[in-house]
């Protein structure tokens, strides 16, 4: 099934719509010019995912120098867990301190060598549904019959 969800020029980057599909409700976001869904149901206990806050995600190569990436997590407001809302992988967990603190030193480039590791994403246990999005005729479409495929 097709669902219009919007015309594209009266959705913004950065904003999301929520529609109701029969009992099923999904979330669509713009990430800069392109289009993700979610369903509206976290895996972990059912929360109204697409609510949640959004934030991009940053990555680092070397001390010093972060980029912000253009895939953004949204995070469940029922228990915090947080989900790619590009692929729907869920990442930080409730229990899990957001912010942790940890002892800093500073130390010339050079005494770093090749030991430096930055950490890789951990994915967690939840993978939400997500559904494919297009613009068709200025219009942005759910289809629900296609789901992405399971990365
Ligand atoms: S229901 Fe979403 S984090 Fe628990």
């Amino acid at each position: 099934m097709k669902i219009v969800v919007a015309k594209v020029s009266e959705f913004p980057p950065g904003d999301r719509r929520i529609v109701q599909v029969g009992k099923r409700s999904i979330g669509v976001f713009r990430i800069g010019e392109r289009f993700y869904a979610l369903n509206n149901y976290c895996p972990h206990q059912g929360g109204p995912l697409c609510l949640g806050r959004t934030a991009p995600t940053t990555s680092s190569s070397r001390p010093g120098e972060y980029t912000v990436n253009e895939d953004v997590f949204v995070a469940c407001p029922w228990h915090g867990w947080e989900y790619d809302v590009t692929t729907g992988q869920s990442y930080l967990g409730p229990g899990e301190t957001p912010v942790r603190s940890y002892g800093v030193s500073v130390a010339p480039g050079e005494a770093l060598g090749g030991d430096v590791k930055f950490p890789d994403r951990v994915p967690g246990p939840y993978v939400a549904e997500t559904f494919e999005v297009h613009v068709e005729d200025d219009y942005v479409v759910v289809d629900t019959t296609a789901r992405q495929a399971v990365r």
